[in-house]
């Protein structure tokens, strides 16, 4: 049993048998954002992936419910018509949402059919007022295109125009900024957060723009080597991290006084998440020996804060 609308409990996942992410467990409210943060490769997409039940993707073990409805025990073709039909996804890269040459009309109709919202009457103006959200003012022109024929930052606000269509109750949205420049990203974030304060919209956003997290987020969760290493509210991650890699991330932020941050050396192991022992050790400023044969599951700080670093303990 859970209470949340979006519960995932020690889920493993993988492209092969062999997990991409592992004992991941979260529980959203209604109306909570969740960002996950961390490098390129820690697992962030493949998440999302496994939560929108790619076909690509195995259920390696864990659970996976919305609401009542256990989904991780219900086949995959039954999983993928429950997922489309409550959670919207926005991809990192809008290649993935649309045909690239069938006009954005056909596409829009389609979908919002599929989905039981086509209205003829109303869709121009409908679409008209999500466009105008993303700052796409001549919407004609763009609804006429085919995506083939415009720049991916055009696509990826056409992809979340769609989004805002199709009004469902959970939004996942991988890097949903990343190809915008930055006033639109502003523009987009703003809309986001309204998705959530007038209609209650439960969002889980993938991102490496920690301002961005910090703007939207109600909780963070960062993900290193396709582990949850840190999990809790937005302000207490950003504050006070418990794992050393949530501090090299912060750390890592460019300021604008003009002096360049330490980046952090290195880069996350392409291998997935190993058995034992923690994985950013090799790269941790705070590494003991002890860390190569612990075990690092998540430790609870307090507060709702959970963070996997064992070494930070041990020195005290
Ligand atoms: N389609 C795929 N097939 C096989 N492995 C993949 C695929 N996509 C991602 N991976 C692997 O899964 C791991 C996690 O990747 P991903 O979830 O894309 O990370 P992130 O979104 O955090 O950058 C990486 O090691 C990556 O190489
Ligand atoms: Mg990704």
């Amino acid at each position: 049993m859970n209470d949340g609308i979006l519960s995932v409990s020690r889920l493993s996942v993988g492209y092969t048998d062999r997990p991409a992410a592992t004992d991941i467990s979260f529980t959203l409210q209604k109306g909570e954002i969740l960002c996950l943060v961390g490098e390129s490769g820690c697992g962030k997409s493949t998440v999302l992936k496994a939560l929108m039940a790619a076909p690509e993707i195995q259920l390696l073990g864990g659970s996976l419910s919305l609401g009542d409805t256990v989904l991780s025990e219900l086949p995959l073709k039954e999983r993928r018509r429950i997922c489309c039909e409550r959670m919207g996804i926005v991809f990192q890269s809008p290649e993935a949402t649309f045909n690239p040459i069938r006009s954005y009309r056909r596409q829009f109709i389609e979908t919002l059919k599929s989905h039981g919202r086509y209205d003829r009457a109303s869709f121009e103006n409908q679409v008209a007022e999500a466009f105008a959200k993303v700052e796409l003012n001549d919407w004609k022109r763009v609804l006429n295109e085919c995506p083939y024929a415009l720049s991916g930052g055009m696509n990826q606000r056409v992809a979340l125009a769609l989004a805002l269509l199709l009004n469902q109750e959970i939004l996942l949205c991988d890097e949903p900024t990343s190809a915008l420049d930055a006033t639109i990203q502003l523009q987009v974030a703003q809309e986001l957060k309204k998705l959530r304060d007038e209609r209650g919209v439960t969002q889980i956003i993938v991102t490496h723009n920690l301002a961005l997290a910090r703007f939207l987020a109600d909780r963070i969760g960062v993900m290193y080597a396709g582990r949850l290493v840190e999990l809790g509210r937005a302000g207490d991650v950003l504050r006070e991290p418990g794992h050393p890699y949530t501090e090299s991330l912060i750390e890592a932020v460019p300021r604008l006084d003009g002096e360049m941050p330490f980046g952090l050396p290195g880069s996350p192991p392409m291998t997935g998440p190993s058995e034992i022992g923690c994985e950013f050790r090799e790269r941790c400023p705070v590494a003991t020996d002890g860390c190569a044969g612990r075990c690092c599951t998540l430790r609870d700080l307090g507060g709702e804060h959970f963070a996997s670093c064992c070494g930070k303990e041990a020195a005290g």
